[in-house]
């Protein structure tokens, strides 16, 4: 079966000469597959490419099977949800108006178009707000209702961009587990430069980096192939000479020794019997285990930033 989403040799060069993206490929099918790389590094340029907000400057892009920039544009629209970092509510329209109107400009029915709003509103857990503003409310759940609004034409895939930027750790999580919810028949398309995000909710990962796709796979694959070292970190009493035991020392001074290891388990216990029969003494113990920040600095020399 064809992928909903295939990219070929995308590129997008905005008009003052700024190469957002170059030479981008990559193919999406169900389940959630996570665009993640910093500030600048091409991931909205090219979800609008895909969505069919921005017209690239060169290349394809299929979804659903239809070419979206050349005659399958309206098939392949049909077949869109997209939510844009900043969704354009009516701030001065109710949230369930809002649903209600972006499902009349679907083509849906009054009353389809509410029964919608009211089911999409109780599947991502804002079942009593259907008659605030959409002005009042937080950011929490103006992002649940920036989800709501990407469903309402039922679409089987779902590009959303940046969706938990700026919220709460806590927030955070809850709005992953909705997008994961929506993910079994669809390919939803996300991205975020927070890489414990893209770790623990990615079925696949594509590494961007300067508007290139340096790297992609399930987060466990690239992670074994890119940054498979844990660190076994000890501190204590650690004797001078290491000895030729075959540790790949990363640190070591009198009270703290940082080992490279790519079998921590058995590593952590071996390196704790070789200090106290040396005649040291271990306090702490510790292994710390690789993740996509590791991966993403291997590929690139540079750092990703956990924070929000
Ligand atoms: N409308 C625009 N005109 C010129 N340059 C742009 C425009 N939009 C984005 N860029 C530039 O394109 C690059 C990629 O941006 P973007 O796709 O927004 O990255 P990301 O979403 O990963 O932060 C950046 O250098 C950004 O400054
Ligand atoms: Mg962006």
């Amino acid at each position: 079966m064809e992928p909903l989403v295939v990219a070929e040799h995308l590129y997008k060069t905005y008009r003052d000469g700024t190469r957002a993206v170059v030479d981008v490929s990559f193919r999406a099918g169900r389940g959630v597959t996570v665009l993640m790389g910093p500030n600048g590094s091409g991931k909205t340029t090219t979800l609008s490419m895909i969505a069919g907000a921005l017209k690239p400057s060169r290349g394809r892009v299929l979804i659903c099977g239809y070419d979206l920039w050349g005659d399958g544009w309206y098939r392949a629209r049909e077949c869109i949800g997209y939510a844009p970092q900043k969704m354009p509510f009516v701030e001065r329209l109710t949230v369930l108006e809002n649903l209600v109107w972006i499902g009349l400009m679907r083509g849906l029915s009054l009353g389809e178009a509410r029964r919608r709003a009211r089911r999409l509103l109780e599947e991502v857990g804002l079942p009593d707000v259907g008659g605030k503003l959409v002005g009042r409310l937080s950011g929490g759940m103006r992002r649940r209702l920036t989800i709501a609004a990407s469903l309402v034409g039922d679409p089987r895939v779902m590009i959303l961009d940046e969706p938990t930027s700026g919220l709460d750790p806590g927030a955070r999580e809850s709005l992953w587990r909705i997008i994961r919810g929506f993910s079994g028949e669809r390919a939803v398309v996300v991205s975020t430069h927070i890489p414990g995000e893209a770790e623990e909710y990615a079925d696949k990962v594509l590494v961007f980096h300067r508007g290139r796709l340096v790297a992609e796979g399930p987060p466990g694959e690239l992670i074994a192939r890119y940054a498979p070292e844990s660190l076994v970190e000890v501190e204590g009493v650690i004797p001078p000479a290491m000895g030729s035991v075959g540790w790949r020392i990363v640190e070591a001074t009198g009270d703290r020794l940082v080992v490279a290891s790519r079998s921590p388990d058995s590593d952590l216990p071996r390196l704790i019997e070789w200090i106290v029969s040396s005649g040291g003494r271990v306090r702490v113990a510790r292994v710390r285990r690789p993740g996509l920040r590791e991966v993403y600095f291997a590929l690139t020399g540079e750092a990703l930033e956990e924070g929000g």
